[in-house]
């Protein structure tokens, strides 16, 4: 049926319709009248690009707007919306911001890439949002490229066992709920320019080509990605936004991709080497058998080359049905004209408690312990603790570039917990947390100084850093004056790439590669105070020296830490504490009890119990005592009650509940004054006064 209908409105389009399809606009260029006018197959958000106010609801309104225009047309064809939401709905204020691709390439965890992958959708989903330029299935083999974060990796293999994030974005049924069309990009060979400049030349052979920067594309196409992007890149002298050869023989006739190939930001323009698109180029790049064409500000424009380029035949209309064929299929699979408004039901799972949870999962299975001398990690969470740096307390170095902006921006851009909040709760009141951004301050009393340094955010273009990848001078001074307090030194690098640390490493304690992790720092504390054990392994080999790159293609050279490098602790897994006896109740009376337990053991000792009323999905915590009893009041009278409880010990570690007791107030049965109540639980005895002792 849906080749059938495709055939039907192909049979019934005109060609300004068609050329419309395969026209994207900027949202800021284009007004849902002119989506009428022009029949516009689509419309993006450039990186940062949000409507006012950035609000779930604000981007549903926005995204409603322009498809009622979309739909204003004789064959009402919808339009698909576009934004890169390459780690969380990174242009929405509030979403859960998941680490960056590298620190999931770290984690070797195709199953949870797959569950952030489904999070991402259905918060991409609140704001209607059809269509997310993601995953980047990169393979980068130059750490100087600033685009490297991006990557999964620089092995095709990791980057191929990641592209599970295309069955979580689009759902196993595409059209399914939640389901959000992905795009596998940048093809291809964007990680293996010369030099690693971004945009930059491809010089390998067919054979290298094929067996590194190809294998994830298959990998993704057989995952039924709907869409594929073209690099910026060239091979070997020739721009792949006009490679006909790799974009139909290879992608569309070889890997049999069925779905359809967008443009890059104005990637057409860079055909010829000369700025601006000329009809000649836009015919290079239709011709070649990119299907949609990312014109963000010029796209009348291109509709007029297009419409001069098919009107003298340099362009098939073979070409253009093709073109309006894959747009089309992929629109009625996902359910386009069926459902073609914001579905703003999923509005509570943007920034949820269960998504910033699996992104705090996610934070913590990807750091990589690259050193730990004289296992000074985990910390136990007691004593004087020492925090500088100036990724320690900024939630916009710690999350990186695309992130609320297109290049990312220092400070507080959107909700979510810093490293040192993490840092303060995992110690909570067990010890003390001191923080200076540069360390000052610090003295000989403190047990331990955690450095908390690294990049701050960049995105494409302004990440290149062709003289290599030396810390920042503000950075090693942080940690020349922890040192120089002769505490043990921890350094948290917070970074989307390996840095040059050779130098220095001797004379720090620890090393931990964090990476660019996103909203949820706390998954940082949890590995630094050993609540996760770390299992990253490293994702790139990490160079020995500045001139060392590029160190990621295996060419020979030894690096300081290999692919996969990555040390976990010498102590044995935190194991929790034994669950602690079912609670009995005593002195029930009608708005009160105490309820006791037997005590729960554990190796690191039991520091208290969280009781908890049990209330449908959501149970209530009660109290936090320290020893194995509460009195729990205000209850109401003639009311059944069920608790259970948690032990807890010194390192945060919980016991699984202990079975609940159930348990019903006394009631008044006599009006006022009258002492007596009845005493349902156990015994269901008659007792007098409110204070009646049952014994179980
Ligand atoms: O999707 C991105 C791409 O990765 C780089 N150029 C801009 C596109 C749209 O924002």
């Amino acid at each position: 049926p849906v080749v059938a209908r495709v055939t039907d409105l192909l049979s019934r389009m005109t060609l300004d319709d068609k050329l419309g399809q395969m026209t994207q606009a900027e949202r800021a260029s284009v007004t849902a009248t002119e989506m009428t006018t022009y029949r516009l197959g689509s419309v993006l958000s450039g990186g940062g690009s949000a409507p006012t106010p950035n609000t779930a609801a604000g981007w549903a309104d926005m995204y409603d707007g322009l498809q009622r225009g979309a739909r204003a047309t004789p064959l009402a064809i919808p339009m698909l919306y576009g934004s890169d939401a390459v780690h969380g709905h990174n242009n929405l204020v509030g979403a859960t911001i998941f680490p960056h691709n590298i620190g999931l390439g770290a984690t070797r965890d195709p199953a949870l890439v797959e569950q952030i992958g489904r999070a991402t959708a259905e918060e991409v989903t609140a704001t209607g949002v059809d269509w997310t330029f993601a995953p980047c299935v990169c393979v980068a083999r130059d750490d100087r490229w600033g685009r490297t974060y991006e990557s999964f990796g620089e092995r095709p293999e990791l980057a191929s066992d990641m592209t599970t994030v295309v069955t979580g974005l689009q759902g196993t049924t595409p059209g399914g709920p939640a389901s959000v069309l992905a795009t596998a990009k940048h093809y291809v060979g964007d990680g293996g320019t010369t030099g690693g400049d971004d945009q930059g030349d491809t010089a390998l052979t067919e054979a290298q080509l094929r067996a590194v920067h190809l294998p994830p594309f298959r990998a993704a196409v057989e995952r039924g990605v709907g869409s594929v992007m073209v690099s910026y890149n060239s091979w070997n002298g020739q721009k792949l936004h006009g490679h006909r050869y790799l974009i139909t023989d290879v992608l569309k006739g070889e890997l049999g991709f069925s779905g359809f190939v967008v443009s890059d930001w104005n990637g057409i323009d860079q055909i010829d080497g000369a700025p601006g698109f000329t009809g000649d180029e836009v015919a290079r790049a239709v011709n070649a058998g990119i299907d949609m064409v990312m014109v963000p500000t010029e796209w009348k424009r291109f509709i007029t080359l297009l419409r001069g380029e098919v009107q003298a035949g340099r362009v098939s209309m073979a070409r253009i049905d093709d073109a309006n064929r894959r747009i089309l299929t992929k629109k009625i699979e996902f359910g386009l004209f069926e459902r073609p408004l914001a579905d703003r039901s999923y509005a509570a799972t943007v920034g949820s408690a269960e998504h910033r949870a699996l992104a705090r999962r996610a934070v913590a299975e990807s750091q990589v312990l690259l050193k730990n001398q004289g296992d000074v990690l985990p910390l136990a969470p007691t004593g004087k603790i020492f925090v500088a740096g100036r990724n320690a307390d900024d939630i916009g170095n710690q999350s990186g570039g695309w992130t609320i902006s297109w290049q990312g921006d220092s400070g507080p851009i959107t909700p979510g917990t810093t490293v040192l909040r993490g840092i303060r709760d995992a110690v909570g009141s067990a010890g003390t947390v001191t923080y200076s951004r540069d360390g000052t301050g610090i003295d000989p009393s403190y047990k331990v100084a955690i450095a908390v340094v690294g990049e701050t955010p960049y995105a494409e273009g302004q990440g290149d850093r062709p003289d290599g990848l030396a810390l920042d001078p503000a950075d090693l001074r942080t940690v020349d004056t922890l040192r120089a307090a002769g505490v043990p030194v921890v350094v948290v690098l917070v970074s989307g790439r390996p840095l040059d640390v050779a130098a220095q490493l001797p004379g720090w304690d620890a090393l931990l590669a964090a990476w660019l992790p996103g909203t949820e720092g706390a998954g940082v504390a949890d590995v630094l105070f050993g609540r996760h054990h770390p299992t990253g392994k490293l994702p790139v080999s990490w160079p020995a020296t500045a001139t060392q790159q590029p160190v990621n293609d295996g060419d020979g050279r030894t690096p300081l830490f290999p692919y996969g490098f990555g040390l976990t602790y010498a102590t044995t897994e935190p194991s929790p504490p034994t669950v602690p006896g079912t609670p009995v109740a005593a002195d029930v009376t009608a708005t009160g009890m105490t309820l006791s337990w037997a005590a729960s053991t554990d190796d690191e000792g039991v520091t208290g119990y969280e009781v908890y009323r049990e209330n449908g999905a959501t149970d209530v915590l009660v109290g936090r005592p320290t020893t194995n009893a509460l009195t729990v009041t205000g209850l109401t009278p003639g009311t059944e009650y069920s608790f259970h409880v948690v032990a807890r010990d010194a390192d945060g570690n919980r016991s699984a509940p202990s079975a609940p007791v159930t348990v019903t107030t006394a009631e008044d049965d006599g009006g006022p004054g009258d002492g007596r109540c009845r005493v349902s639980y156990a015994t269901n005895d008659w007792s007098t006064g409110f204070t009646a002792t049952i014994t179980i």
